[in-house]
Parts: structure tokens; sequence; C-alpha cells
């Protein structure tokens, strides 16, 4: 529901449904899913959003 307004990348902009999409695209790493969306790469340095990109493969993996 929120997830095109829930940012899990702040400092790049990138909305939780990108993540999603990025995952159902066959990215099931968190590496995949930084490289396919460009989180990871801003001002963090991956550590602010990798946990919550973890989080979302281990939701949509599991299912
Ligand atoms: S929150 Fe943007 S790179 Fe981590």
């Amino acid at each position: 529901m929120l997830d095109k307004h829930t940012k899990v990348c702040l400092c790049k902009a990138i909305p939780r449904l990108k993540i999603k999409e990025a995952i159902a695209n066959g990215a099931d790493t968190v590496e995949k899913v930084q490289k396919a969306t460009g989180a990871g790469s801003g001002g963090c340095g991956g550590r602010r959003c990798t946990p919550k990109i973890q989080e979302l493969l281990e939701k949509q993996l599991n299912q």
C-alpha cells in the first residue's frame, strides 16, 4: 500500500516498490538488488538500506 512512498534508500529516493520489482525480476541477493536499483550506492554506503533490503528479500523469497 505504502510501497510507492516508503523509501528504502533515502539518499537516492528509491521506493520499496522498486526493490520489490527487482526481487520479482530475479534479484535474489542484496548485491543484485542494489545493482538493479542503485540502492546502496548513496551516502550511507549501504549501512542504512542494506538491512531493509535484506528484510524485503527474506519476505518475498519465502512466500
Ligand atoms: S540509504 Fe541510500 S545508499 Fe543507503
